[in-house]
C-alpha cells in the first residue's frame, strides 16, 4: 500500500503547484471528513504561505471564504473576507457589511437565541448553484486566529452566516446539507435573478417553500 502523506507534505505540494490553488469539488471525500484540529502541525512560515494561497485563492474565485479542506488540505482553518454587499438596500436587508480579512484556526460556533436568517448562498466547492439556508442570525464564535490568539465573540448577519458555512466545511458539511432544496437554483438566467434578489419571497412564491 502506499503510504499516506503528512498534513506537512501536503501543504508542501500544494505550495509547489498551481496558483490560485485548484477547489477541489462536491464528491472529493475531503470535504466529508472532519479537518484535523491545527495544533502548529506547520512551521509559522509554511502557514503564513499556506494562509496567503489560501487568500489567493478566495478572492480569484472570487468567494467570501474558503475552508483548508476546499484546497485538499484537512486542517481546521479558514480564510474569510468579504467586501459587502453593493446595493445598500440588499447590504441592509441581508446584514452584509463589510467583512475585513480575517483567519479561523479550529473555530465552533453556537446559537445566541433561536432567530434565524433566511437567505440564498452558495459555495465554492458546490459550483454553478445556490439554495437558500436558514442560518443562526447570531453566533457565539470560539476558537482561535492564526497567532493563536483566543478567539471569543458575538458574530451577527451575513458575517454570521459566513462563520457558519467555513466552520461548518471543517466539520465536513456542506451548505447543501442545511439547505431548503425546493429552492435550489443554477447560477444563470433565471436562478440568477431569483437568487439576487434581495430577500428570497419571490424566489420562495414561484418555487414553492417557505422562507421563513
Ligand atoms: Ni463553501
Amino acid at each position: 500500500m502506499p503510504d499516506v502523506p503528512t498534513v506537512t507534505e501536503l501543504v508542501d505540494r500544494l505550495l509547489a503547484g498551481p496558483d490560485p490553488a485548484d477547489i477541489v469539488q462536491a464528491g472529493h471525500p475531503v470535504l466529508r471528513r472532519p479537518a484535523l484540529r491545527y495544533d502548529g502541525q506547520l512551521d509559522d512560515a509554511v502557514l503564513a504561505d499556506l494562509l496567503a494561497l489560501m487568500r489567493r485563492t478566495m478572492h480569484a474565485a472570487p468567494g467570501v471564504g474558503l475552508a483548508a479542506p476546499q484546497i485538499g488540505i484537512p486542517l481546521a482553518i479558514a480564510v474569510l473576507e468579504d467586501p459587502g454587499a453593493r446595493d445598500s438596500e440588499v447590504a441592509d436587508l441581508r446584514e452584509r457589511p463589510a467583512l475585513p480579512y480575517r483567519v479561523l484556526v479550529n473555530p465552533r460556533y453556537a446559537p445566541v437565541d433561536d432567530e434565524r436568517a433566511t437567505f440564498y448562498e452558495g459555495c465554492l466547492s458546490v459550483r454553478g448553484w445556490q439554495a437558500v439556508v436558514a442560518r443562526h442570525r447570531r453566533v457565539h464564535l470560539t476558537g482561535q486566529d492564526e497567532t493563536g490568539r483566543e478567539l471569543d465573540e458575538v458574530v451577527s448577519g451575513w458575517p454570521a452566516r459566513i462563520v457558519q458555512h467555513e466552520t461548518d466545511h471543517l466539520l465536513g458539511t456542506l451548505y447543501v446539507d442545511r439547505a431548503e432544496m425546493r429552492s435550489l437554483v443554477t447560477d444563470d438566467g433565471i436562478g440568477a435573478a431569483l437568487a439576487s434578489e434581495p430577500t428570497p419571497a419571490t424566489a420562495a412564491r414561484v418555487l414553492g417553500f417557505d422562507a421563513g
